[in-house]
């Protein structure tokens, strides 16, 4: 056969390859509201910049009929190729192909695009859809699960792991997806769940849809499963092209650095932005804005847990890790799902080099029965560990109230901030005023002909010896109390001056975090 037939012969099998599950399939996918597995790589990567391989690997399994059946590909599309010109390897399972379901061939393309990601040191990019376990491969298909969560393991802390779900992703298939470092809902489109509906109605009797189980809006709101919710699939890869742009490739690597722009300070002027009086709430995602290069800030898990906010922006032009409490929402407290959000996105940052710049208004960790039965203490205890072996810089500035466990979990001093910055209006105590006045002056107060009169009169008392930064600041616990409309030049300074800061920490194999 010459070369020119052996070409279209080439061909021929890749076009037939390429059909995944055939036009009846691809029809009802897109019906769906859904891209192919195909499609969703090429919107997601450069033009021109995908390169497909094993695209001619075939099932091995011989049950059930299997030996009849052709699944291209086995229902999965793996390769490599750039977003924003950075080098990435991704696969993209084929739901047209039984389901996308994940048998040992299936499972053998993505450990090895896993291994590539590993060797060439550069992100993975998943794209779940699937029925999850192909049933008739039996424990085959369990074990390739089990190498892919290992290989995640191994990765994690080493490259970018990203994953996105764009359509059912269930059973024992959804630890993939927990394992790497952020998850992509699309609302209606995305579906997680360990056990799904049917099988909740036979052993529960509860009765439940998969949207309201698993679908993309309560693992973006309830479960905190989810880091990043888009309204559809296109929305999606433009917030993947963006925290691409915020990453590093690898942890040897710091993300790449953009061109200075001053923060837009006719909006997001900090003095206007700021109440003085404690018990005002305000958005503190504008104060970040106040700070950061053209005001940008790209919020992850913007809708779970808002009492706290985590996310990504640049000053002077290099990426920065933002952990600020939110006093919109419950005086910006630390609670379970707060310090889970708060300790995670820490480790990410200090993984990839990525310095981070806490800012501190809460009244402490949230008490009561169910957060106590919840596990506050566990989950609190993460922020503690997460900030204390981070070893990036880390700049701390205290806004308002830094009060109890709060102020020493929002790194302070005392977990190893290299630098403390308090505004004036800064309040660093045990507790807040009227609390503290109840407490320790309370005999005073009881036996006082006029209780509400001395109460507000001890209150101002405390109010005017601790309710301030002087006394941290005479113990040198702040480093310096600024005027809040420095704080862009206190923190460029310090992120200047911090450029080669090596931390060296107790040699271990490993930690035991409060998992
Ligand atoms: C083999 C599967 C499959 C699976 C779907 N298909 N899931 N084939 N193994 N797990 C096939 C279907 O037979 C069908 O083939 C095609 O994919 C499309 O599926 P439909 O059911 O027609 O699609 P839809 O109506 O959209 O429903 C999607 C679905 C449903 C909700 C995902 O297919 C479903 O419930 N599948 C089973 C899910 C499941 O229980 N998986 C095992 C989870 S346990 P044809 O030939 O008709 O087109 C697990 C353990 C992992 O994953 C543990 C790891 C530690």
């Amino acid at each position: 056969m010459s070369l020119k037939a052996k070409t279209i012969e080439l061909r021929r099998r890749m076009q037939d390859a390429i059909q995944g599950g055939g036009q009846k399939a691809i029809d009802k996918q897109t019906a769906m509201g859904k891209m192919t597995a195909r499609e969703r790589i090429i919107s997601l990567l450069d033009p021109n910049s995908f390169n497909e391989y094993d695209l001619f690997v075939e099932h091995t399994a011989r049950d059930f009929d299997m030996d009849k059946k052709v699944l291209p590909g086995d229902g999965v599309i793996t390769g490599t190729g750039k977003i924003g010109g950075h080098p990435i390897c991704i696969y993209a399972q084929d739901f047209t192909v039984a389901g996308g379901s994940l048998g040992l061939m299936h499972a053998k393309k993505i450990t090895k695009i896993m291994d590539h990601a590993m060797n060439l040191k550069v992100p993975i990019i998943g794209i779940n859809d699937s029925g999850g376990a192909r049933i008739q491969e039996g424990v085959n298909s369990l074990a390739g699960y089990g190498e892919i969560f290992f290989r995640n393991t191994q990765a994690s802390g080493v490259i970018p792991q990203i994953s996105v779900i764009l359509g059912p992703c269930a059973g024992g298939a959804v630890y993939s997806p927990a394992l790497t470092d952020f998850v992509f809902v699309v609302d209606k489109i995305s579906k997680m769940f360990i056990t799904g509906p049917e099988v909740i109605k036979t052993v529960l009797g509860e009765e439940i849809s998969m949207e309201e189980l698993g679908g993309a809006r309560v693992q973006a709101e309830i479960t905190g499963n989810a880091h990043f919710f888009a309204k559809s699939e296109k929305e999606c890869f433009d917030q993947i092209k963006k925290l691409v742009t915020y990453i590093p490739w690898n942890n040897t690597k710091r993300a790449d650095g953009f061109a200075i722009k001053q923060p837009k300070s006719k909006t997001y002027n900090i003095e206007k932005l700021f109440p003085t009086d404690p018990k005002v709430p305000y958005d503190v995602r504008n104060v970040i804005k106040a700070l950061t290069d053209n005001s940008d800030f790209f919020e992850v898990q913007e809708f779970f847990a808002p009492n706290i906010v985590i996310g990504f922006a640049r000053i002077n032009g290099q990426t920065i890790g933002f952990v600020a409490n939110q006093p919109l929402c419950l005086a910006g407290v630390l609670d379970v799902d707060s310090s889970d959000k708060a300790a995670r996105f820490i480790r990410f940052c200090d993984a990839f080099n990525i310095p981070l710049i806490t800012l501190v208004d809460l009244p402490g960790y949230l008490p009561g029965v169910d957060q106590e039965h919840a596990g506050v203490i566990r989950h609190g205890a993460k922020v503690l560990y997460a900030y204390s072996e981070a070893t990036v810089p880390k700049i701390t500035i205290i806004l308002r109230k830094a009060y109890g466990g709060g102020y020493i979990a929002m790194c302070s001093h005392h977990l190893r901030a290299d630098f403390v910055f308090a505004w004036p209006t800064a309040e660093i105590a045990v507790m807040g005023p009227e609390g503290a006045a109840n407490i320790i002056f309370r005999n005073e107060i009881m036996s006082a002909a006029d209780p509400d009169e001395m109460r507000k009169q001890k209150v101002k008392e405390y109010q005017q010896k601790f309710a301030n930064p002087y006394v941290a600041a005479a113990n040198g616990y702040v480093d310096a109390i600024i005027d809040p409309k420095e704080t862009r030049k206190y923190v460029v300074h310090a992120l200047e001056i911090s450029v080669n800061k090596s931390d060296v920490r107790p040699n271990k194999k490993h930690g035991i975090p409060p998992f």
